[in-house]
């Protein structure tokens, strides 16, 4: 069974607390949050008064993907404003097993995310202490742009990896999904499944993402 998890990143600012519900109404699983500090990536997004906003306007449980520098400084703040996933990018922590800690101390499952060039030799030794593993597939920092297929045999590496140390890791990918790109994702053993614009820049939302999850299960 894979998860879709719409990113609200390329949906309407404007009335974010509708297209959250709507993608809700539609199937969705979880809901993706992009947060951006112009620092680690060359974009700004949102903070924990986002999250906080949302929280009670959805059942989804929040997911909010941290691309920032020093995320330490604001995990607490994430948490308690209501995130249940966090996941931080291996390339910003300098500490990542304390910041796994930190962000499991607070009640929250933690997960940590690989730019498409960074190897999973990077992760080995947080395996046991990590809920899921994001597979950027695409450059982060902006919605809307192509899926790096060189990520897939990353995937299927770490796939092996879990399954070989009997580990119950889920893993993400984040980045240029599409019904086209989808398959080769889940096949090598990806189930939670970022998309943005293939759903918000979409009418019908519920066939959005209808045909993802079609094609993923395929
Ligand atoms: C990119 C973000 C993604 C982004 C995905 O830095 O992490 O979550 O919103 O957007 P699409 O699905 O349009 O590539
Ligand atoms: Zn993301």
């Amino acid at each position: 069974m894979i998860k879709i998890a719409p990113s609200i990143l390329s949906a309407d600012f404007a009335k974010l607390g509708q297209e959250v519900k709507e993608v809700e109404a539609a199937g969705a699983e979880l809901i993706h949050i992009d947060v951006m500090d112009g620092q680690f990536v060359p974009n700004i997004t949102m903070g924990p008064i986002v999250v906080e906003a949302l929280r009670p306007i959805t059942q989804l449980p929040l997911d909010v993907h941290l691309m920032i520098e020093n995320p330490d400084n604001y995990i607490e703040q994430f948490a308690k404003a209501g995130a249940d996933y966090i996941s931080v990018h291996v390339e910003a922590c300098r500490h990542l097993h304390r910041t796994i800690q930190l962000i499991r101390s607070l009640g929250v499952k933690p997960g940590v995310v690989l730019n498409p060039h960074t190897p999973i030799e990077s992760i080995q030794h947080i395996l046991e202490d990590i809920d899921f593993v994001l597979f950027m597939t695409v450059n982060p920092g902006f919605g809307g742009q192509k899926f790096i297929s060189s990520v897939v045999p990353k995937i299927e590496a770490l796939s092996k990896i879990i399954k070989e140390r009997g580990l119950s890791i889920e893993i993400e990918v984040d980045g240029g999904i599409t019904s086209e790109t989808i398959g080769a994702c889940t096949k090598a053993g990806a189930t939670m499944i970022v998309a943005g614009s293939a759903i918000y820049n979409k009418e019908n939302r519920r066939e959005a993402i209808q045909e993802i999850k079609t094609a993923g299960e395929a």
